[in-house]
Formats: C-alpha cells, sequence, structure tokens
C-alpha cells in the first residue's frame, strides 16, 4: 500500500532533493516556510492532523551557523521546538518522524571518526539548539530515524561550494582554512539515501528489523574526509576542467575563474561568530551495518556534480 509521506521544508538543499525522490516510495504532500512557519506549532499540528502521513520527513531548519549565535531563541524554536511538536504529533497518529541533525552537536576533540554515542558537547548556538531538537524527539517516544549529516551542498541553494565559485571569479587568492576537517555531502546523496532506507523499511522483509528496532540516530555522510582548503582547491580543479554543466556556469555567472592560489590558513586567522569543531568526521558503519547503505567518498560525490553530462 503506499505510503502518505508529509515532507516538510521542501526548499531546502536537501528538501529539494527529496521532494524529488519521494514520490517514488510513497504520495508526498510538501510543505515549504510559505505553506508552513515552523515557528507556529498549531500549523505543524494542523497539517500533520490533516495529511494523517506514515512518515514525517522534516529536512527544514535554521542552518545560518553564524547568525544563530545573535538569533538563539529563532534558532530554537525551528530547531528544538517544531521538532518536538512533530514529535507528540507522530507519537499520537503512529508515524515514524525522519529528521536531519549536524556534526555541530560534537565538540571536534576526538581524532577519529565520531560514532552515534559518543558523548555530545556542542560549541555554538546552532549545535545546541539542534542536540536538543534530537532530545525532544528522543524523549516523545515517537518512532524516528534521525540522520546527523555534514557539510552539506548543492548545486543550488546557499552553500560552500556556490560560495568558492563565486569568489573565484573575483580574487586571484583564496585564504582558506586548514585545520577543520570533515565529509562535504551532496544533499542529492542524503535524499537517495533517506528513500533507500524508507524504502527498505517499507517492504517489511522477512526478517527485517521492526520500526521500533531500529529507531534512533544514525550518521549519513559522504564517506573520507578533508579540510575545507582541500575541498575548496579541489573544486576549482574540477571547475578549470572544462565542459562544464550548466549549473557550473550559472554559478559563475559565465565568468572566468581567476583564482591561482588557495592558501591555507588557521581557524584563528579566520574568526566566526559561531566557533566550530576542528574534527568533525562521523562514522557511518551504524547506518552502514543497519541498513546496508553506503554513501560514496566526498570526491566522488563531487565529481558525479562537476562532471558534464552525457548528451
Ligand atoms: N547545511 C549544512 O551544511 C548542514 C550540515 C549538517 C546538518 N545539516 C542539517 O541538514 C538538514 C537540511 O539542511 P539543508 O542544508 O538542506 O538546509 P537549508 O538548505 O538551509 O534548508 C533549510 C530549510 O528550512 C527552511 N526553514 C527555515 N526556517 C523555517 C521556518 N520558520 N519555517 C519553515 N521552514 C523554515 C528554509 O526555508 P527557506 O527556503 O524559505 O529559507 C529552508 O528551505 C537540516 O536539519 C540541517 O540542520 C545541514
Amino acid at each position: 500500500m503506499t505510503k502518505a509521506i508529509l515532507l516538510i521544508g521542501s526548499n531546502g538543499q536537501v528538501g529539494r532533493d527529496l521532494s524529488e525522490i519521494l514520490p517514488r516510495i510513497g504520495e508526498v504532500t510538501a510543505f515549504d516556510r510559505e505553506r508552513l512557519d515552523l515557528t507556529q506549532p498549531e500549523e505543524i499540528r494542523s497539517a500533520i492532523r490533516a495529511c494523517r502521513p506514515a512518515w514525517i520527513v522534516n529536512a527544514a531548519a535554521y542552518t545560518a551557523v553564524d547568525k544563530a549565535e545573535s538569533e538563539e531563541s529563532l534558532a530554537r524554536a525551528i530547531n528544538a521546538e517544531a521538532p518536538r511538536v512533530m514529535a507528540e504529533e507522530a507519537k499520537a497518529i503512529g508515524a515514524c518522524l525522519i529528521h536531519y541533525s549536524t556534526d555541530y552537536v560534537f565538540d571536534g576533540t576526538k581524532t577519529t571518526p565520531y560514532v552515534e554515542d559518543d558523548p555530545p558537547n556542542p560549541q555554538n548556538v546552532y549545535g545546541r539548539t539542534k542536540l536538543e531538537g534530537e532530545r525532544a524527539i528522543r524523549d516523545s517516544g515517537a518512532a524516528h530515524l534521525i540522520f546527523r549529516t555534514a557539510w552539506v551542498y548543492a548545486t543550488r541553494g546557499r552553500n560552500f561550494l556556490l560560495t568558492i565559485l563565486r569568489l573565484a571569479t573575483q580574487r586571484e587568492e583564496l585564504r582558506i582554512v586548514h585545520d577543520q576537517l570533515g565529509a562535504p555531502t551532496l544533499s542529492g546523496e542524503i535524499a537517495r539515501t533517506t528513500a533507500s532506507v524508507l524504502a527498505k523499511i517499507s517492504a517489511g522483509e522477512p526478517g527485517a528489523p521492526s520500526l521500533a528496532e531500529v529507531s534512533g540516530i544514525y550518521h549519513m555522510t559522504a564517506g573520507g574526509e578533508t579540510s575545507w582548503h582541500e575541498f575548496a582547491s579541489t573544486i576549482l580543479e574540477k571547475a578549470k576542467a572544462a565542459p562544464h554543466p550548466d549549473w557550473l556556469a550559472s554559478a559563475t555567472g559565465g565568468l572566468p575563474i581567476i583564482t591561482r592560489r588557495v592558501i591555507p590558513i588557521a581557524t584563528s586567522e579566520y574568526p566566526t561568530p559561531a566557533r566550530r569543531p576542528a574534527y568533525s568526521v562521523l562514522s557511518n558503519a551504524k547506518l552502514n551495518r543497519v541498513f546496508s547503505v553506503q554513501l560514496p567518498d566526498w570526491r566522488t560525490q563531487l565529481d558525479s556534480v562537476c562532471a558534464n553530462p552525457p548528451a
């Protein structure tokens, strides 16, 4: 039987990709901010009660990490309060809440990939409010899957990939932080992996774990690790190699790339309002073990969007 899916945040990076892929596994009702404002708990309750979905997929969040330092209550309303309301409603109708969280729940002091049970210790308001959201969902008793991801980018929206391409048409030198490590993750891979997990659960094959058994937190990031500096350098290498896909030409506004040097700098040379973890690499072993799904390495993901599609 086709499952009803309520997608919240359909205009974000992950949300847009989900809105393309989720119709393959269910009947999707999608809400962007205009149709559903997450600062209004009653709007959330009414949307869920009207749709009565089997899956609630929340791709919306307050993601402006630096701005959150001065907008804590707004960040908390969207990242913690709204998911709490979604989880309460999910519990009431027996739905499962699929939610995304972040590597920024950790302090970055480890030197090996973080696993789901590592103690969180967020260093900024964004990370704290996202952790509060995770805990509210867990404490609600609703069935849930929380996918912690990191360094998300897409060929549209606001992200590091598009920022670097724009700056590369304006500056001969870029100075990029080299001492923060993570795994740049393409939004399309997050959407594809989410759909694949939901399809596996829906299939309910004999011997497959029940929703109650798989409920919990999973890390969902690209394989491998890199620094912002190496990521920027790799983006420019790919962008200089012709021919370009259409999105890349529009990201540079058709202008030539003039950056000659990408200079590694320390985090201390690039002060930001929000502190960021030095080490943000997450282990995907649990996701792989429970659902037999794996995201490609970050370089493969970047290659997949930079390669010119065959004519
Ligand atoms: N971006 C990253 O690097 C990153 C890293 C780790 C984890 N994550 C997590 O991954 C998930 C998806 O992130 P993303 O990169 O796709 O985020 P995104 O592109 O910033 O999209 C977030 C969406 O939330 C919507 N939103 C914000 N405030 C809202 C409100 N009051 N009511 C309704 N909708 C609202 C935004 O609406 P508008 O389109 O109208 O602005 C936007 O469409 C989030 O849970 C995020 O915390 C992201």
